[in-house]
Order: structure tokens, then sequence, then C-alpha cells
């Protein structure tokens, strides 16, 4: 993985930060650097999360999945960190096992999903760290009925992956599910490189040490500078500019496969780095779609935000057939691939003219090396921003928040939070 941060810079970029205020980022950055390898040398909560790559169990994840092999299909029911990062990699990886990732509980949507699935091929996968969170078991549960109204055992189908303790915890040992546990000191929306990302990809047929292994290359390349670390070197840019006013990061793949992994990123970055009344937005796009539309907001509105690219440079292709048509002939006998590459490059020179700054990450190509080196750098990423930004990446008291307010509010316990709602809805 490359990361070019040329367009970030003070004499490309408005904002843009000055070489002289890189070099004195640097000194923090080394700082932080040694911060974080001394959390990972105790196996501190999150910082644990950059050892993973280490510590994962990959003959019990395969162990867990093999029950499953004649599935056609996937349900994985889980939200947040416990949907993203498996959903990423089933996104970018191709597979003969469909995956469906049921996180949202929109009634149409779940019931659409499930008048599509053949529940006898299916495989279910539910994943909670905590296993108390409301929107998994509930869809759990839907899911549960779904099986046992078409007459499927769904005991033989299912597997849980949570912690030692709650209500998923409780169900797994009184059916006598088999399960994976969540490993101590990670974080939900960082525990992609763990059995919460993995079990669904082992599943799918994807080679899980190959995504380790690039994972530990990223790994490898963390040091104490960033002119040496590419992914402190996003991480900082990142920092440095949202402190000049880019409050705000486009992450704009050109590769429909990494569409889900903008997401990922964007849940990652915004609930590590947004408390205390600081962090950076971060913003979904898809190359070339949407240069259709955001792109002239991007080009030509406000200086308050900044791009990053992120572009596979080798993919298959598809040639485009040669036409008669008038006007057309230019296109014939290009490739698709040629012509996405030519946008993303129009449109990265087009926010370098117009002052915008922009950062690019390139891979060789989308496959298991390549994802793994992706999420294991973004998560680096994000925890020195952490340390940059002096908060605690490693909580999320808004999104506990919200979780305690459903539950109570749907009877399921006294929640000071659910009484605060109620207050809320009757002064309203
Ligand atoms: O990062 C986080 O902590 C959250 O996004 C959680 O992953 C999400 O709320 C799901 O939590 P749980 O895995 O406990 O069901």
């Amino acid at each position: 993985m490359q990361v070019d941060i040329g367009n970030a810079l003070a004499e490309v970029a408005t904002p843009g930060i000055p070489r002289e205020a890189l070099e004195r980022l640097d000194d923090r950055v080394a700082a932080a650097h040694a911060r974080i390898e001394e959390g990972r040398a105790n196996d501190e909560h999150g910082y644990a999360t950059l050892n993973q790559p280490d510590n994962v169990d990959v003959d019990a994840i395969e162990a867990a999945v093999e029950p499953f092999a004649d599935c056609e299909t996937l349900i994985n029911v889980g939200i947040g960190g416990s949907a993203l990062g498996a959903a990423t990699i089933s996104a970018a990886l191709d597979s003969d096992v469909e995956a469906y990732y049921l996180d949202n509980v929109d009634p149409k949507w779940v019931a659409d999903h499930l008048d599509d699935i053949d529940l006898s091929k299916t495989a279910l996968n539910v994943v909670s760290k905590s296993g108390m969170t409301a929107e998994t078991l509930s869809n759990f549960l839907v899911v549960r009925e779904a099986m046992e109204d078409a007459g499927v055992d769904w005991t033989e189908r299912t597997w849980v992956t949570t912690g030692p303790e709650g209500n998923l915890r409780d169900l797994a040992e009184k059916h006598d599910l088999p399960s994976l546990p969540v490993p101590d000191g990670v974080p939900g929306r960082f525990s992609v490189l763990s059995t919460v990302g993995l079990a669904a990809a082992a599943l799918q047929g994807h080679d899980i040490e190959a995504i380790l292994d690039g994972a530990r290359d990223a790994d490898d390349a963390l040091g104490p500078s960033l002119f040496d670390s590419p992914a402190y070197a996003y991480g900082a840019v990142n920092y440095a500019l949202d402190q000049r006013g880019a409050g705000i990061n486009v992450l704009l793949p050109y590769a429909e496969s990494l569409e889900t992994y903008a997401e990922w990123y964007s849940q990652l970055w915004a609930e590590s780095v947004g408390k205390d009344g600081v962090g950076q937005t971060p913003v979904r796009a898809l190359g070339a779609t949407d240069q259709h539309s955001q792109l002239q907001l991007y080009r030509a509105g406000p200086h308050d935000k900044m791009v990053t690219f992120i572009r596979p440079k080798e993919r298959a292709d598809t040639t485009i057939p040669e036409t008669d048509l008038a006007g057309l002939s230019y296109l014939g006998g290009s490739t698709l691939g040629e012509l996405i590459d030519a946008e993303f490059e129009a449109t990265e020179a087009s926010l370098a003219n117009a002052g915008l700054p922009n950062v690019r990450i390139e891979i060789d190509r989308v496959d298991e090396a390549a994802i793994g080196e992706l999420l294991y750098s973004m998560e680096a990423a994000t925890i020195l921003a952490g340390e940059l930004y002096t908060v605690d990446a490693f909580v999320q008291p808004a999104v506990e928040w919200s979780k305690k307010a459903t539950r109570g509010l749907l009877g399921g316990g006294d929640f000071e939070e659910a009484d605060e709602v109620a207050e809320k809805t009757e002064l309203t």
C-alpha cells in the first residue's frame, strides 16, 4: 500500500500543511508511536487491536465454520463493529457463498431479505461482543422464527460470536450452539481482524492467513516517523488538515468492491475520534459514480474538506466493444478499467488544480493481502489520530447512551437514558 500526501501540502492545497508543520508533527508522531507500542506490549484495551494478526486462532475459526461448508448463503446478524468489518471483506472478495449482513432493523428491508434467501442452505452467524444489542438480538429472533417456519432446524445452522457474558452467550449455552469468542481488549469497530471479521471470511472460502499476512505487512511498516510509515502518514495528515479547517474527509474509492471499506472506515474514524468536541467527519463516496454528483461540491464548494482516493493499480477488465457510431469510436478497444483509471486521474488533478487537499492510497489489486493491509493500516491510523487529538479512541459513550436508551424504551431495564428520552418526548 502506498500513501501519497503530496496534494495535502500547503504548496498545493488550501488548507494545506506546510512542510515545517509536518516536521514538527513528526515529533508528536514519534511520541504517539512510543505510547502505542507501550500499550501493545501491555495488551492494553484498544492498543491490543494492533496485536491481533499474531493472536488470531485461525484453526479455531476454520473449525467453527467447517460444519457449514455446504451452505450457499451466509446471514451475518450484527451491527456496527459486529458487521462492517466482515461486510467489507465480503464485498471486496469474490465468493460462491452469498453473504447478507442484517444490521439494520428496518422491517421491510429485513423481510425482503428473508424472502429472497433459501434458509435451508443458509449458515447464520450471530455476532455481538456485548451479547446485549437490541438490533442484533431482535434480528436473530426474526431469522430464527423464519427458519422454524421454513422447517429448518436453526440450531444446526447457527453459530455465535460473542463475549463471555450477555444474552447471546446465555442463548448459545442453552441451545449448545457452536461459538467463537470475541477477543478481550479489542473494541467492536477494531475487531475485523479477529473472529468477528474473519469467521464470515473463512466461511466464504477466503484465505484468512493471507488477510493476516497483509495486516502483518502493515504492522511491519509502523515506525516512529510518519515519513516512513504510510498508515501514520495518513492518520497524521488527516489530523493536521482537520486542524487547518478540513473538517470533512471524503473517502472516494475507485472500485465498487471497496465501497463497504469506505463505510467501515467511516465508522472506525467517527466513533473513535469523534468526542470531547473534536473530530473530522468521514463521508462515503464512490468513484466514478460520484463524479456525476458530489464532485461539483468538492471542486467548487467551500474548502472545508479533504478527499481520500483509493485506487487499485490492477483489476480484472472488460474491453469496450468497437463501434462505428460517430463520436464514439474513441471508446472502442479501450477497457472499462482504463476508463475508470482515467476518471480517477482527471478527478485527482482537477481537485489539486482547485487547491482542495487530497491524499492518494494505492494498492496493487483488491485481494486478501491488500484488504488485510488496508484494514490494519486504517486501524493504526485511527489509533495514532486518537493520540494526536488526545482523545480516548477506544470508548464510545454516545453510542452506548443510545443503546441504553433503546433498551430502556422497550422495557428492557431501568436506564436513566430512557427517562431522558421520555422527558424530552413529553416536552414536545
Ligand atoms: O464499535 C463499537 O463499539 C460499536 O460499533 C459496536 O460494535 C456495536 O454497537 C455493536 O455492539 P455489540 O457487538 O456489542 O453488539
